[in-house]
């Protein structure tokens, strides 16, 4: 996600630090980054020089240093002890005047601002995957975020050439509030064998014209970041309509994350996906379903 936030925000003229904790990680989205350019030339809806200018916009970091930066974004897992460290860090390296936002999925922007000691420059900016093709910014202000702080970031996700929404802070946002429970269904009833991963996928696909199944989406996410999202929204909001399957817990527990790590719901390489010959009914293995 990091690198879609700042691949869009470096083609809009902005110059962007991008760090990560490890230099391979930020080579690899560079890497990512000029492929996909790369791609837009040859379909011409990108010029070269755009590119050139693009990728020359952003420097690479990965170390904490001072960022003399107007707004950074936090892109991090899903994790608020790991982002609430990251806020406090932002809070000791960054100008009093830069406004710190959050790419979180569900995370609360007042409990991520309160690590600051500017809150009312915190704010949610979430963007959707893959950032450069989907057009929404969800914006969520913490209840301290000031409202040239929310003006600021709506016309940074405007040059960003998204569409602003703004989401009031609860737990998931308006966003995944409504999508992860659709995944989570999709895997419960692929759990109680009311259809494989392919019918369920095109159910969905076919029947209701998403552009992707709900496991393959579930995938692409990361099963562990929807794992993540779905115990925010059941222990936030307090409702077992929530409760993460236990199929998607036991395959994040397997460390089948999805499309990142080349196993979940289907098998992936290089970003395409193709079934997994090995999951029988219910979406366990065929040996582990003769075993139970
Ligand atoms: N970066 C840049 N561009 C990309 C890209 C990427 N990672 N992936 C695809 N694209 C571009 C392609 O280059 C192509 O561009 P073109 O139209 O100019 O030729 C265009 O997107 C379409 O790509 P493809 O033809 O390869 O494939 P599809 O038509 O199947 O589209 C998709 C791919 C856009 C990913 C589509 O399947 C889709 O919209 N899927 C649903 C995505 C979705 O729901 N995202 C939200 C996830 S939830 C989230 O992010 C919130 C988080 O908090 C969990």
């Amino acid at each position: 996600m990091g690198g879609g936030i700042a691949h869009v925000a470096a083609l809009a003229g902005d110059d962007v630090v991008l760090l990560d904790r490890e230099a391979k990680l930020v080579d690899a989205a560079l890497a990512g980054m000029r492929k996909q350019m790369d791609r837009a030339v040859d379909k011409g809806k990108l010029a070269a020089s755009e590119r050139d200018a693009g990728l020359a916009r952003i420097s690479a970091a990965s170390d904490w240093r001072t960022f003399d930066v107007d707004v950074a974004i936090e892109a991090a897992t899903e994790r608020f002890e790991l982002k609430r460290e990251i806020f406090r860090k932002l809070d000791a390296s960054t100008p009093p005047r830069a406004i710190l936002a959050s790419n979180t999925s569900s995370i609360s922007i007042t409990q991520l601002a309160a690590a600051t000691g500017r809150p009312e420059l915190v704010i949610g900016m979430h963007y959707m995957n893959p950032v450069p093709v989907m057009k929404l910014v969800e914006i969520v202000r913490g209840i301290a975020t000031a409202s040239a702080t929310f003006d600021t970031i709506r016309e940074l996700a405007i040059r960003h050439a998204k569409t602003p929404v703004e989401a009031r802070n609860f737990p998931g946002f308006i966003s995944n509030r409504i999508l992860c429970p659709m995944l989570n269904e999709a895997i419960f009833a692929l759990h109680e064998g009311v259809g494989t991963v392919e019918a369920i996928d095109t159910v969905m696909k076919l029947g209701m014209n998403h552009p992707m199944g709900p496991l393959e989406l579930a995938d692409y996410v990361g099963l562990d970041t929807l794992l993540a999202i779905l115990e925010v929204l059941h222990e936030g909001l307090g409702d077992p309509k929530y409760r993460p399957c236990p199929l998607l817990r036991e395959y994040v527990d397997a460390g089948w994350y999805g499309r990142k790590n080349g196993r979940g719901f289907y098998a992936w390489a290089d970003g395409i996906k193709s079934p997994r010959a090995d999951l029988g009914p219910g979406g366990v293995p065929a040996f582990a379903e003769a075993a139970r």
